[in-house]
């Protein structure tokens, strides 16, 4: 594991920024896994300003979503597709086709998320993987408890979780989905790269338990420790407890 300690998201955005754009230089039909929540929004204005700025080019990239809520349509204002149209994928070059988010509006989900899988090892597995965390150690929607060997598949939100996303609800916990599509544990580990992402105080102790704990179950993103090339940007705050 590589841990980046900076002073703020804002540095540690940027050098992940950096990882990622030299990666699609060397490989420009490089495969991306993606994630949602506040922590990587600078990180993708970053990749945005180095499209328009430097022309990064990502006509031949590839992307996989970590997860998407169940049940709430693609064009929702939360759904995590309007949220990646919203946030990256519109304003850079990226091709619709090569774009992959799981459809919470399926109706045969085991089957969406097989598919799920086979279309990431058709698009020769992901390069690198962008995550954050939850404040209970979560990764993607693997909540404490998941299998390390789990795939993409059905999973319950616990009530943190619930508690942590009612913030993009209008603080209301009631209109948070219970439900979500989760790569799984084991699609996470099969990443060529892992960068983690986490910023602030409420982060501090599943940093401490990702990076310092026991390999367990009960802190899903421990299990980065038996990663091969893992790089984790966390700010001062994230750290506190390191
Ligand atoms: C959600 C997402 C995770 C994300 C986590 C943290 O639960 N499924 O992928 O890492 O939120 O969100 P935030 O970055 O807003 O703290």
């Amino acid at each position: 594991m590589e841990v980046i300690i900076t002073k703020d998201c804002m540095t540690a955005s940027t050098a992940a920024a950096k990882t990622i754009s030299k990666l699609i230089r060397d490989k420009p039909n490089a495969v991306l896994g993606l994630a949602t929540g506040s922590t990587p929004l600078p990180l993708y204005s970053e990749l945005i300003r180095m499209h328009r700025e430097e022309g990064l080019d990502f006509s031949g990239v590839t992307t996989f979503n970590l997860d998407e809520y169940i049940g709430l349509a693609r064009d929702h204002p939360q759904s995590y597709n309007y949220f990646m149209w919203e946030n990256l994928l519109k304003h850079i070059n990226i091709r619709t086709e090569n774009v992959h988010i799981p459809d919470g509006t399926t109706d045969d989900v085991p089957g969406f998320c097989k598919r799920y899988e086979e279309e990431i090892l058709l698009a020769g597995g992901i390069d690198l993987q962008i995550l954050g965390i939850g404040s209970d150690g979560h990764i993607g929607f693997n909540e404490p408890g998941s299998s390390f060997a789990s795939r993409t598949r059905i999973k319950t939100l616990t009530e943190q979780t619930v508690a942590d996303n009612a913030r993009f609800f209008d603080g209301d916990e009631q209109d948070v989905p219970r439900h979500c599509i989760t790569m799984g544990i084991g699609t996470i580990m099969d990443a060529r790269m892992n960068l983690l992402l986490a910023f602030g105080k409420n982060k501090s102790k599943a940093i401490s338990a990702t990076i310092e704990g026991p390999v367990s179950a009960m802190t899903p993103a421990s299990i980065l420790q038996h990663h091969r090339t893992v790089r984790i940007f966390i700010d001062e705050a994230a750290a506190s407890e390191l």
